[in-house]
């Protein structure tokens, strides 16, 4: 089922997530929803909070257009390693009709569990580095704004306000 994808500036985006306890039927349903709303925004990741639901759970999938779809599901994600310095450029189902650049690792060591409640380490470069990094902040309750300076903050609240304002994104 697709769920709605929750906008800033909801306080529930803000909220931090819990550790996931159990994996049962529950948690896969919910799995299942989370992939089937960012296949169907189109998105490469989607965190459980930006669904209202304040788990420590990610997916993501960076593969292209012409390439099979490629899930990842990561549970109780962790950085266990982290090197260098990346700055590309972001956006975000949680804050439509933007994006700005974002300094983030280069290439990131994730430790996490599968829906088989198995534990897995990744090692992600490039994009999907990033989307580790801006999917698991938002476990934290850290938007990709967040990260921009002072000034660019603020351009960015009135950018967002007037879209806001005139309809053309929805709170
Ligand atoms: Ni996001």
């Amino acid at each position: 089922m697709v769920r709605k994808i929750l906008h800033y500036p909801d306080p529930e985006l803000k909220k931090k997530s819990q550790p996931v306890t159990v994996i049962n039927e529950k948690t896969r349903e919910l799995v299942r929803d989370m992939a089937e709303t960012m296949y169907a925004a189109p998105g490469v990741g989607l965190a459980a909070p930006q669904i209202g639901v304040h788990q420590r759970i990610v997916v993501i999938d960076v593969s292209g257009k012409d390439e099979p779809p490629m899930l990842i599901v990561a549970i109780n994600p962790v950085f266990i390693h982290t090197e260098g310095e990346s700055y590309e450029e972001e956006g975000c189902l949680s804050v439509p009709g933007y994006a700005a650049n974002v300094r983030r690792h280069e290439m990131v060591v994730v430790k996490a569990l599968n829906l088989d409640g198995e534990e897995y380490t990744c090692k992600a470069e490039g994009l999907l580095s990033i989307a580790f990094q801006h999917e698991i902040d938002h476990l934290d309750g850290t938007l990709f704004v967040d990260h921009l300076s002072t000034l660019k903050r603020e351009m960015f609240k009135k950018k967002y306000r007037r879209m806001l304002e005139s309809g053309e994104i929805k709170e």
